[in-house]
């Protein structure tokens, strides 16, 4: 009885975002974030340039729209994260495990999010300090990644920016900084990708990158834009839930979809821009450089800013402002699994930020030091982050997905979500919608799930 009582005064106490431009910008901050500035480039260099970006260009619209849609209306309508979200269908175990998929994703990924939210935030204190050049000599990011005490550092006071604000709660943390950063995130990414794609000789890496050529294509292609897709518009991990459940019912949702959609894929687009023509500028296009993986951003961003003149200026507001949108995207995350905490075990705000604190120390600390002290721990191969980074991924987002789909189509169906959707709108594009769910969602997610772990076991060579 005292229960039900709580979680009735919890439900009328829901904290809700402002109106419909505050929601707009709190999804979009959260979707913009690493995802776009650090991941999307490297992938996009390494997975065949203007052919991921064609592919992910075509996920994006269809089966991202679809799944955007889809977990917005239910956190909306039923007012819960995911787990409650889910189990308000019905209490068997596939609900259950539906619902929890979604969200332990969040609480695996927000510790290494830290993480490298710490190398941006080491980097942004060089430039402070006046080490441009430094920054931009070779080996620079590979020794500090190495150098172990150094990266636990900067990965722990990330991780307390990130924990207090989510302690002061939603509306007051994630909408204000959001709303002052997003616009002068994409000023400084035009102005960056300007001079980037001017540099003499970064017009071979313009076409590599918005020009697709068949010749680049792998399956790999589809996989990689497939994953990045789920990870930069927060899809499958539990935020879309958590956050559809804080918006009013006069928040028109596809038109929102739309409006984040846009946003977050011309940032990604711009972050390309700044990157990868660089790397033809000042590394004619090694392709050693090209496969650089995660360490892509880090290498390639000092050296533009080393050959301007004001290099250490924009330095400093490149990573301020890379470093919001990573404090943003992870506040989103961690609130997710904060507000699971609170919705399924009753706990208070600061309880729930305490288990999630730990979480993140623990598993921040083991990807932190993965490429230093740690170094010899190896699982399937992968460093802790990258392992981390694949299981999420690759793994656990699609089967995330999946449920959600299957939620739909064999549980709510579609005119349960019509019904929520249409509270504020027409819901103008509902057969398309429902194609995008019954067939494409279903096959591209099989198609992730099987080649991922084909790959990893050796089975296939993607
Ligand atoms: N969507 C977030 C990002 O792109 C996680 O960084």
């Amino acid at each position: 009885m005292v229960k039900k009582e709580n979680k009735e005064i919890k439900k009328e106490t829901r904290d809700k975002f402002s109106g419909k431009l505050g929601y707009v910008l709190a999804v979009a901050g959260s979707a913009v974030g690493l995802g776009n500035i650090w991941r999307f480039p490297y992938l996009a260099a390494k997975y065949g340039g203007g052919m991921f970006l064609l592919v992910y260009l075509i996920l994006t619209v269809t089966f991202g729209y679809a799944l955007i849609m889809s977990e917005t209306a239910l956190g909306r309508k039923t007012g819960k994260s995911s787990v409650s979200a889910f189990c308000s269908f019905g209490k068997g175990l596939g609900f259950k495990f539906g619902g929890w998929i979604n969200s332990v994703v969040a609480m695996l990924i927000v510790p290494y999010y830290c993480v490298i939210g710490g190398w941006v935030a080491k980097y942004l204190f060089e430039y402070i300090k006046g080490s441009a050049s430094l920054l931009a000599q070779d080996n620079y990011f590979t020794s500090f990644l190495s150098s172990s005490m150094s990266v636990e550092i900067w990965f722990i006071i990330f991780s307390a920016v990130v924990l207090f604000i989510i302690l002061s709660g939603v509306k007051n943390g994630v909408e204000m900084v959001s709303k002052i950063m997003m616009p002068m995130l994409i000023v400084l990414a035009v102005a960056v990708s300007v001079y980037s794609v001017t540099r003499p000789g970064a017009w071979e890496g313009v076409k590599y990158f918005l020009i697709p050529n068949f010749k680049n294509f792998s399956f790999m292609t589809v996989v990689a834009a497939m994953g990045q897709m789920f990870y930069s518009l927060s899809i499958a991990m539990g935020v879309l839930y958590t956050y559809g459940s804080y918006i009013k019912k006069d928040v028109d949702i596809e038109k929102s979809t739309m409006q984040v959609e846009i946003f977050d894929t011309s940032i990604a687009v711009l972050a390309g821009l700044m990157i990868i023509p660089a790397v033809f500028a000042f590394s004619g296009g090694d392709p050693d450089t090209l496969q650089a993986g995660p360490s892509l951003m880090f290498i390639t961003i000092p050296k533009v800013f080393a050959s301007m003149g004001f290099g250490t200026f924009a330095g400093i507001l490149f990573f301020v402002l890379v470093l919001f949108a990573a404090i943003t995207s992870a506040i989103s995350i961690a609130e997710t699994s904060v507000s699971t905490f609170v919705d399924e075990f009753g706990w208070s705000r600061a309880k729930a930020c305490g288990l999630l604190a730990v979480i993140i120390f623990v598993l921040g600390s083991l990807s932190a030091l993965g490429f230093g002290a740690l170094d010899f721990i190896k699982i399937l191969g992968m460093s802790v982050l990258d392992f981390l980074d694949f299981l999420t991924n690759s793994i656990m987002m699609p089967i995330a997905a999946l449920a959600t789909c299957i939620l739909i189509i064999r549980v709510t169906g579609f005119n349960a979500i019509a019904e929520e959707v249409e509270l504020s709108s027409k819901f103008r594009r509902r057969k398309l919608y429902e194609f995008f769910m019954k067939y494409l969602a279903p096959v591209c997610i099989a198609v992730i799930l099987l080649s991922s772990i084909a790959n990893v076991f050796g089975w296939i060579t993607l």
